[in-house]
């Protein structure tokens, strides 16, 4: 049984996505959490799952020593003593800091026994949220009560391989970007992205950005010394027309095709969704881009189904691809990977 989380608001349309994905599948719901369910997870791409967790098992442990115990249980013997793992360990339960305190003191619990009993282990515990790699193994621990919760035990390479439905953040949550200098909040969804991926954009590259007015995304790569194609029918903020890393086209972003491969194309135009899907899967059949973040909005609930044709034409067309509902997005998702 994986256990996909998500928001409360959101679980009924990821229980849909699951049903499309897999009618036949079984599928509980978990108050609180998301759902649970026991369907091939590999290849899976589900937008609203924020994080997943494989062969999720339900824990009721008594005591902090207690739930040190069985995350040792889980992967001791399992994890090799001399690989990278991970532990995500995080309350889902009460309001104040109790859960977040019972947490530090069962990773205090985990460490002082994982130093008497399995010394490597304690050594190949990582502290960082950077993207797996192929030897990275990641527990996951929630605790949905203090004394019950669901343990998750992922063996490298499958984090790594799984990457698209398994966030390297803890519970999937990114913390949001800060810059008050950008023109709005939109480029937290664009740096959100580029967390999610592992990769950035970066000095010297080139972007195309689709919709790029006021500029908050424009803003991302010429802060960073990318330089930036931007189209849309209005002007960006003043300062951003002055850069000398910006050209501004005025035209319709889904007549624009660049004059060579771009490292990235970002996306953020506001358009009907199956205009979104389609304009992605164009750039990425003429292979126009190395790299992209495209956001896809929707106005009511009734078109997440369009997602379905871009979960199955894009993989294939992808070194690596995602389709989430982002942190910082809001009645829409992002599509983000490299061609
Ligand atoms: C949500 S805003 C983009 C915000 C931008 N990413 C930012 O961070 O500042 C969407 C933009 O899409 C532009 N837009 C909508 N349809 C367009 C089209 N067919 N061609 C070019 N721009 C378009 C709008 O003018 C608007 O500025």
């Amino acid at each position: 049984m994986h256990l996909f989380l998500a928001d409360s608001d959101t679980t009924p349309f990821l229980a849909d996505e699951l049903r499309r994905a897999a009618p036949e599948a079984e599928l509980r719901e978990i108050e609180g959490l998301g759902i649970a369910a026991d369907v091939p997870i590999e290849g899976l791409l589900l937008a609203f799952a924020r994080q997943t967790l494989p062969s999720a098992v339900e824990v009721h442990a008594t005591s902090i020593n207690a739930w040190a115990d069985r995350i040792i249980d889980a992967i001791a013997g399992v994890f090799p003593d001399e690989q990278p793992w991970r532990l995500h360990l995080w309350p889902q339960y009460g309001e104040g800091r109790a859960g977040l305190h019972r947490c530090e003191l069962i990773r205090a619990s985990l460490a002082e026994r994982l130093k008497k009993r399995r010394r490597k282990l304690l050594r190949s515990l990582l502290d960082t949220d950077a993207v797996f790699d192929a030897q990275t193994s990641l527990m996951q621990c929630i605790l949905t009560s203090p004394e019950t919760g669901w343990l998750s035990a992922t063996l490298a390479p499958q984090a790594f391989a799984q990457r698209a439905l398994i966030s390297s953040f803890p519970r999937g949550e990114v913390p949001l970007a800060d810059d008050k200098s950008a023109p709005s909040r939109a480029f937290t969804k664009l740096v959100e992205s580029e967390q999610r991926l592992g990769r950035q954009i970066e000095r010297g590259q080139t972007c195309v950005d689709l919709g790029a007015s006021p500029g908050s995304w424009s803003y991302v790569p010429i802060q960073r010394g990318a330089s930036v194609i931007a189209i849309d029918r209005s002007e960006l903020r003043e300062d951003l027309m002055r850069s000398p890393r910006l050209h501004f086209e005025a035209a319709d972003a889904f007549k624009y095709r660049p004059p060579h491969t771009v490292d990235w194309l970002v996306c953020d135009v506001i358009a009907a969704p199956q205009r979104s899907i389609d304009l992605l899967l164009e750039w990425l059949r003429e292979k126009r881009m190395r790299q992209f973040v495209v956001t896809i909005k929707f106005k009511g609930h009734d078109d997440y189904p369009l997602l379905d044709i871009l979960k199955r034409e894009a993989p294939p067309l992808c070194a690596e691809f995602h389709l989430t509902r982002l942190c910082a997005n809001k009645n829409e998702v992002c599509a983000f990977g490299v061609v």
